[in-house]
């Protein structure tokens, strides 16, 4: 919504009087904080349990405060999660209405690894035509449409 407005001081008086987009964006904005602190002390209570290791376990035992971890936990959320189902999403809805590619994609994969065994990363590097249509998927339905970036303040007067 903040880049459909003319100008950015649009949104800005929005979220300085708390209104319409910026009003809600706030409330998503805490509803999502507070959806993840609730795992962020879940698994605190599970560090303090049983000795559990993961990705966010190892955060919270680097004592980073949990501000910072919650940061981290949504970003990892967003950049790693809707990402990839976006760009997967696309590829099978490409490959559903093209059958002769799809054929060369399954054809590919199974001169790599007959199914006899799980596919490994190994596997997966050799993959070259799999990975082409990955990213042919990715330049006609880049996941991340619109990345846009702001100077936090002016560096040439
Ligand atoms: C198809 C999958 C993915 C796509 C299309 C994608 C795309 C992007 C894009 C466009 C950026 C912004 C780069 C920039 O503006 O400088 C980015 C940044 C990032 N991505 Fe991904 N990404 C994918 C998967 C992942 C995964 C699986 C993870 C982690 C589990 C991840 C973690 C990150 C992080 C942490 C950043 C911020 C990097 C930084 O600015 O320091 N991404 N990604």
């Amino acid at each position: 919504m903040r880049g459909m407005d003319p100008v950015s001081a649009v949104w800005k008086c929005k979220r300085t009087l708390n209104l319409g987009s910026e009003k809600k964006l706030k409330e998503f904005v805490n509803f999502i904080h507070s959806s993840v602190n609730e795992i962020i002390q879940a698994k605190k209570r599970k560090l303090e349990n049983d000795g559990a290791n993961d990705l966010l376990l190892r955060f919270l035992g680097a004592r980073l405060d949990d501000e910072m971890v919650r940061d981290m936990v949504i970003s990892f959320l967003m950049a790693g999660r809707d990402t990839t189902s976006a760009a997967l999403t696309w590829l099978f809805w490409l490959l559903s209405g093209q059958p002769d590619i799809e054929k060369q994609v399954v054809d590919e994969a199974f001169s790599i690894n007959s199914g006899e065994k799980s596919l490994n990363f190994n596997d997966l590097k050799e993959m070259k035509y799999i990975k082409a249509c990955l990213c042919e998927s990715m330049r006609l339905y880049p996941p991340v449409v619109w990345d846009s970036k702001h100077a936090a303040k002016k560096t040439l007067s």
